[in-house]
């Protein structure tokens, strides 16, 4: 595993983009951990993919400043470059090239040598399943494509690596396999500040998450500090087999410290509890232990329904995050 330090690797500092009357990023502060796979969360148009340009070093802020590996964004942009991998969120690969010759180039830009690169590109292009391919990368599926401008972006073994919504309009096995290479990114030494406008993704890929609105953070945390914080309950339904006297269980259930409350339903002859309780899948299993393994027996059916950033994001702006 990667380890994660406290040293902080990126620091922004009241970062701001305006395009006329647009606060495109409206005072983004944030700290970023060596190691940590930080995501920034938002809607459409919150300002992720100009943050992004902006500590790549593409675009200059209105204000503000931002220090990356000890470099300033205004005034470091060279030494920037070199310590930074960047895919962003339009593919972007040499059409009329083939997979090993894109990759190639991007080595020879920041100065490795050819033999060196083209071992490289082997294998990465395998570990990444895109070698063997010999023709056009035009060609690739949009998958394929993703994959090849994330070794491109991998090469020259960068510090730092900016994914802009990797995932974006891929279907779900391509989506998965790019998680899958992420995932594996983490065992390596390297800091990846991902932006997504996928809750799933933010919540299974990232050790602490920054929500975006408005060009504004609006919380940050890791997922389950998010969750707890500001998302609502998880919610287990149970239904009994037959009219069994509930109290003993209702009153386990109430004494146990996260539960929020339980309410008894009626539905054609079954009884049926629902209980609110805060935590994730470790308070659940307690909750079964705790609360109900005397009456397991009679137990007929369990729903749970699990809290996600999704909520989080309702809670906090009265809006979906797809609206
Ligand atoms: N070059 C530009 N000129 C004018 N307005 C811009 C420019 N780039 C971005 N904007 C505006 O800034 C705001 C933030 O855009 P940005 O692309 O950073 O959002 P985003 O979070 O990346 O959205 P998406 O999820 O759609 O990629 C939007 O209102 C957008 O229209
Ligand atoms: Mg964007």
């Amino acid at each position: 595993m990667s380890t994660i330090n406290d040293s902080v690797i990126i620091e922004v500092k009241e970062l701001e983009k305006h395009f006329k009357e647009v606060k495109a990023v409206d005072g983004v502060s944030l700290k970023i951990k060596r190691g940590e796979l930080f995501s920034i969360l938002g809607p459409n148009g919150a300002g992720k993919t100009t943050l992004v340009r902006m500590l790549t070093t593409i675009l200059t802020p209105t204000s503000g400043d931002a220090i990356i590996k000890g470099n300033s964004i205004l005034s470091g942009k060279k030494e920037i470059v070199k310590l930074i991998g960047v895919c962003p969120q339009e593919i972007t690969i040499y059409e009329v090239l083939r997979a090993e010759e894109n990759v190639e180039f991007v080595a020879s830009m920041h100065g490795i040598p050819r033999k060196e690169a083209k071992e490289k590109a082997k294998e990465l292009l395998k570990e990444f399943g895109i070698a063997g391919r010999k023709d056009w990368s035009k060609h690739f599926s949009g998958g394929m494509q993703r994959r090849l401008n994330l070794v491109m972006a991998l090469v020259f073994d960068p510090d730092i690596l900016f994914l802009d919504e990797p995932t974006a309009g891929l279907d779900p096995q391509a989506r998965r396999l790019v998680w899958d290479f992420i995932r594996d990114l983490k065992n390596k030494d390297i800091t990846i500040i991902l932006m997504t406008h996928d809750m799933i993704e933010a919540d299974s890929l990232s050790d602490r998450v920054a929500i975006i609105d408005h060009g504004k953070i609006i919380a940050q945390g890791t997922p389950t500090e998010l969750k707890e914080k500001y998302g609502s309950d998880n919610v287990l339904e149970i239904s009994f087999l037959e009219q069994e006297d509930l109290e003993v269980v209702k009153t386990n259930i109430q004494n146990i410290p996260f539960v929020v409350n339980s309410s008894e339903i009626h539905r054609k002859e079954r009884q049926t509890l629902l209980i609110s309780f805060k935590g994730g899948l470790k308070n659940l299993v307690k909750l079964l232990q705790q609360g109900l393994i005397d009456n397991i027996d009679e137990v007929e059916n369990m729903k749970f329904r699990q809290n996600s950033l999704e909520d989080v994001f309702l809670n906090l702006t009265g809006r979906r995050m797809r609206d």
